[in-house]
């Protein structure tokens, strides 16, 4: 067995000639210069406590709850605390889901580095994302002292506490009746934290599981006097399972996606996997712009089976996984989400990116002369089917085509009663 070579330290006579942060510093700035390069010809449009001025109204309401525009603020990072939700709201975002609470965050306990990305080949851009953050380490008391203050503060706005416990009932209902009392507008329930919980029996080990995710749902539903969301795992067979079990029990909507497991890389100076912590790694959840065409399959999906299954209910679904732009959160809505959420584009932009976020979902609802969200929601669905389908169609256009070709195709062809015809079927004016 070959010995994996040791982490190789900075070299003492660089980290002694360089100042702390120094190199960090220049990197960042290099790596913000390009991303700003991925928006710059973004339209960017004034907002008012979130609502557009002028042109098409970008509001939506589902499940009762009014969002000035449909962009929601994904449970992470930039749902943290009191500092991050308030400039959220100030800047403009539709709702704000708050990073995942639990009952007792003693047991949380995070790692550093915990982020890796994959980048352009030049290295620039920003195209991956892995994290194995965990969810909130801050006292659930300090944080629901934080949400209160919020929902004084910014009372028509939408806050949604995202929580998840183990697998027992009375922490279900603690954790709600809590998070309901300091006055939150909906749950996220996570039920698809890749890494970590699941070691606990949480998050994605409940949504993979639907018997489990059966029960646990029907705890939530009983007890929750406010709209239940599901936000599911990419990470199983077919997606649209676990959300019908959600929605079967009792949820109102599903939230899909969550992060995709991976492992960001090996250093193959190093030999060691990345993030690395004292050499080591554990995989983690893939997110930002790689993972955007699996969220809309899974989307899709998990659309196509509402529709199919939940025709008459007002069941809703958030998309999220990769939206940095307006246009990439049309695609979502085209394919039947009534809400879209941002988690690592706030990491890469920040909360101003709500006014391009805006800007752009209207320029292409402008193009189209959509009055409002609704009106294209799901517009796209009924453009899948299945192989076999398409195959039928093609051959049936092929067939069409044969069919309206004009002219003869040979000489011998030519007949004498049809002859003045025929010659005018080859005329091109
Ligand atoms: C650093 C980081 C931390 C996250 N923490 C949570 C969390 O606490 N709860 C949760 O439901 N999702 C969490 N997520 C998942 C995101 O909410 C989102 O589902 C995923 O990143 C895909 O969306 P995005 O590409 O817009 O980031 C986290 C994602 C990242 C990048």
């Amino acid at each position: 067995m070959h010995a994996v070579a040791s982490l190789r330290p900075v070299p003492a006579q660089l980290a002694a000639s360089r100042p702390v942060g120094a190199r960090r510093c220049r990197r960042t700035f290099r790596c913000r210069a390009r991303q700003d390069d991925v928006l710059a010809n973004e339209p960017e449009i004034k907002l008012v406590n979130g609502a557009v001025t002028s042109g098409p109204s970008l509001a939506v309401e589902v499940n009762g709850l009014k969002l000035p525009n449909p962009f929601v603020i994904g449970s992470g990072p930039p749902g943290t605390n009191y500092a991050v939700m308030k400039k959220a709201f100030e800047e403009g975002w539709g709702a704000v889901i708050a990073k995942t609470v639990s009952l007792d965050s003693s047991k949380v306990i995070n790692v550093t580095p915990r982020y890796a990305k994959m980048k352009s080949s030049d290295g620039k851009e920003v195209i991956g994302w892995e994290n194995i953050e965990l969810i909130s380490d801050r006292p659930l008391e300090v944080m629901l002292e934080e949400f209160k203050r919020l929902k004084a503060e910014f009372p028509d706005r939408v806050l949604i506490a995202s929580i998840m416990e183990e697998y027992n009932q009375a922490a279900w209902e603690e954790l709600i009746e809590r998070c309901q009392e300091a006055g939150v507008d909906a749950f996220e329930i996570n039920f698809s934290c890749p890494h970590g919980m699941p070691e606990r029996r949480m998050g994605m080990a409940m949504g993979q599981d639907c018997e489990l995710l059966h029960e646990v749902c029907g705890w939530i539903n009983a007890k929750s006097t406010i709209p239940v969301w599901a936000k599911m795992t990419p990470n199983v067979t077919d997606i649209s399972m676990p959300a019908r079990t959600a929605l079967a029990a009792g949820c109102e909507g599903i939230a899909a996606i969550n992060t995709i497991t991976s492992v960001m890389g090996i250093n193959l100076d190093t030999l060691r996997p990345e993030p690395c912590v004292e050499g080591h790694t554990t995989p983690g959840g893939y997110s930002s712009r790689a993972v955007k065409p699996i969220a809309l399959a899974k989307c899709m999906s998990i659309a196509q089976m509402m529709r199919h299954d939940f025709p008459h209910s007002a069941a809703s679904l958030s998309g999220l996984g990769g939206v940095n732009t307006g246009r990439d959160a049309a695609e979502f809505i085209l394919l039947g989400s009534n809400t879209v959420q941002v988690c690592t584009g706030v990491m890469l932009y920040g909360y101003p990116l709500i006014k391009k976020l805006c800007g752009g979902l209207q320029a292409f609802m402008q193009q189209h002369d959509f009055a409002s969200v609704e009106q294209f929601r799901g517009a796209s669905l009924p453009y899948f089917t299945t192989h076999h389908e398409l195959v039928r169609m093609q051959r049936e256009a092929v067939e069409a085509k044969k069919k309206a070709r004009v002219g003869l195709a040979k000489d011998d062809e030519w007949s004498g009663d049809g002859f003045v015809e025929e010659a005018e079927s080859m005329v091109s004016n």
